[in-house]
């Protein structure tokens, strides 16, 4: 993610589900103590700490799928939260360790992030223009691992006993989102692009606007 501002004027659909999903959640763990926000985008941390770094909340850049994660923390919580990360890592039996090696003994765990979308296949669509090929070869390693899981929340189940977590509860409820306009949902649709950064400037408009052509073909 190399766009935090962009991405904070277009996360209108990660707030929701955020605001909708969390207070529940939150209302039935204690939450105390200081914070420690970790992303494997140095922008992101850079913008975070910024915008909300105080004494009692701090960022490091950190990548949840790397063997040493742990070490470089060096330290472990009682509560872990990840939005909207998790279906960026392809290595989900890695990533889950990492999580349940961070977590003190009766520590507990809130993972939202996205099973399946239609984004997707729109970028398996914009990697057969020719056009578009050379840059989205790897199209595939930003796919989310549950992509094509008939059961999701079963599979994930089934991996975070694997790393010796104990899944409380585990859904995967179908969401929709509603954009009031092509515009929003390109600025939604773009900081998350990760080719995007990869086109040369001059084409990104036609590139995005195809990408926002060939969503609206899958989504209406
Ligand atoms: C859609 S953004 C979500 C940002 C923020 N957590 C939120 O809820 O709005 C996904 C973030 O996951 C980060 N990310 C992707 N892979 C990661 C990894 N392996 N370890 C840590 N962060 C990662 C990206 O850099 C990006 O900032």
């Amino acid at each position: 993610m190399q766009s935090p501002a962009q991405y904070v004027s277009g996360n209108q659909l990660q707030r929701r589900d955020a605001s909708r999903l969390l207070p529940p959640l939150l209302a039935r763990l204690d939450c105390y103590g200081t914070v420690l926000g970790v992303d494997t985008s140095q922008a992101m941390v850079d913008f975070a700490r910024r915008t909300y770094g105080t004494d009692r909340i701090q960022f490091q850049r950190a990548d949840i799928s790397s063997p040493t994660v742990a070490k470089v923390i060096g330290t472990t919580f009682d509560r872990i939260f990840s939005l909207f990360c998790l279906h960026w890592v392809q290595d989900q039996r890695l990533a889950l360790k990492n999580i349940r090696d961070l977590l003190n003994t009766d520590g507990h765990a809130i993972l939202i992030f996205l099973a399946n979308n239609k984004i997707y296949e729109m970028y398996e669509k914009m990697s057969e223009y020719p056009r578009w090929q050379v840059f989205m070869r790897d199209w595939r390693s930003f796919v989310s691992p549950y992509q094509q899981e008939a059961n999701p929340a079963q599979r994930f189940c089934h991996l975070a006993a694997k790393a010796g977590l104990s899944a409380c509860r585990v859904t995967a409820p179908w969401c929709s989102f509603e954009f009031s306009t092509t515009e929003d949902l390109e600025a939604a649709l773009t900081p998350v692009n990760p080719f995007v950064d990869r086109i040369p400037k001059e084409e990104r408009h036609t590139f995005m606007a195809q990408c926002v052509q060939e969503s609206t073909r899958r989504l209406f």
